[in-house]
């Protein structure tokens, strides 16, 4: 191997050495960042598992807890380690006085996901002290993470209306105080569940874009607060978590069956997104929406039909001639916008709640991460100017 020139450009590759560089793949696409066992996706089966578990299953069987649980210690919990897990989150749902002054401080207009990345990161401020080697801190960590997160998501939107957030109440599991806290009602039964099946559903998917942010700031030996914080801040984006409210906007200005076609061929000759639609690692419809859209069904059979969702079928159907040969089909997005809006969430909270659920999967990658360690540094390739000489700024 040649010595490379120091007087040549930055980043120019040694004379010699231009094969042995690696291809550059834009987004990452198919490049393994790190190694990982906390979730598999088959995307040419659509297939999901969590720890060797298929989440489909755990929609069904177990509750948001124990799969988070599952997700960030790996093996399913005792009935007895589940009791205290529960326990302890339960106990550390109540944020300080502080936080909720804080927020409501925040512009009411502003953004839900906003409030909470800048909510999560000020936990820092009050539990800082970092003991990554400790397994306590970690456990208290993770509890305190799991714990507050809804309740400052629910804070927030009480604080917007004018209104002082509601405590959490003790007595509810935790979907259904989730629900509470937003609506200050007792939820259905039947909705409590559905809710805590959508959490199970979002609570991990790999090294995507929020993961592979908290798996970036975990590696730098930070605190869980700022880990979680930037993964809420990059899955706030329309290309990952934001679609969801997408969707429904985009159902909205379709309007009727028949603008189905017209408007998906518009939209597809001008190169628009469909939102909802696609993604990077299935190429066949993905398994949370199938889950999503019984959860949908469930929940209109027992509260009244939506007639959104006879429009997102029709999008589905004609979509599937226009970008299926692609390998483009409707995401996990595209009908958790229908579940919520039925639950009667607003909008602007669908992120959130993906956040709120997401905060398993991120946790679970902390700790992993934190496990063999090695700080991420990618390299680059550089295309920037050659070495040129300074110019004074009377002489430009
Ligand atoms: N509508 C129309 N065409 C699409 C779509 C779509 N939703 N998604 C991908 N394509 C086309 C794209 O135009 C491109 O075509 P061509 O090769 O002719 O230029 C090709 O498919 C590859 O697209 P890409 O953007 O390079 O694919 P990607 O793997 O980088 O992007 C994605 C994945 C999810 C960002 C993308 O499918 C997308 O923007 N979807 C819409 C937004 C959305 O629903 N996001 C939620 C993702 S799932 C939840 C999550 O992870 O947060």
């Amino acid at each position: 191997m040649p010595v490379s020139d120091p007087a040549a450009a930055p980043g120019a590759p040694a004379e010699g050495a231009a094969s042995h560089a690696p291809a550059f793949r834009p987004g990452l696409e198919g490049v393994p960042a790190t190694q990982s066992a906390i979730c598999d996706i088959d995307g040419r089966q659509g297939h999901l598992t969590y720890r060797g578990y298929d989440a489909a299953i755990l929609a069904a069987q177990s509750t948001f807890l124990e799969t988070a649980y599952l997700l960030i210690w790996g093996e399913l919990p005792t009935a007895l380690q589940l009791r205290d897990f529960e326990h302890e989150v339960q106990m550390h749902r109540r944020v300080s006085f502080r936080i909720r002054d804080m927020m409501k401080s925040f512009p009411a207009q502003g953004h839900p996901m906003d409030a909470l990345q800048a909510s999560a990161a000020s936990l820092g401020l009050f539990y800082s002290r970092r003991a990554l080697d400790n397994p306590e801190y970690i456990y208290g960590a993770v509890v305190r993470l799991l714990a507050k997160i809804p309740t400052m998501v629910a804070a927030f939107q009480l604080i917007r209306k004018g209104q002082d957030p509601i405590q959490p109440r003790d007595d509810l599991p935790y979907a259904a105080n989730f629900l509470y806290m937003l609506t200050e009602r007792e939820p259905d039964p039947l909705a409590a569940r559905i809710f805590d099946a959508c959490l199970i559903i979002h609570a991990e998917h790999s090294l995507n874009a929020s993961t592979f942010s908290a798996r970036v700031t975990a590696s730098t030996l930070t605190d869980p607060y700022a880990v979680v914080a930037s993964a809420v801040g990059t899955l706030a984006g329309p290309l990952h978590g934001g679609a969801n409210e997408d969707v429904l906007a985009m159902l909205e200005a379709i309007g009727s069956e028949d603008q189905v076609a017209p408007w998906l061929d518009r939209a597809i000759a001008e190169r628009q997104k469909i939102m909802g639609f696609g993604h990077r690692e299935y190429k066949v419809k993905d398994p949370r929406a199938v889950i999503l859209q019984r959860l949908a069904e469930q929940l209109f059979d027992r509260f009244g039909h939506d007639p959104l969702y006879d429009l997102a079928r029709k999008v589905e159907e004609v979509a599937a001639s226009r970008l299926g040969p692609k390998g483009i089909y409707p995401n996990v997005d595209f009908y958790s916008g229908l579940v919520y809006r039925k639950l009667g969430i607003p909008r602007d909270l669908f992120t959130p709640i993906f956040a709120i659920a997401r905060t398993a999967g991120w946790l679970a990658h902390w700790k992993e991460q934190l496990g063999a360690n090695r700080i991420f540094r990618p390299s680059q390739i550089y295309t920037g100017a050659v070495p040129r000489e300074w110019t004074p700024l009377e002489a430009r």
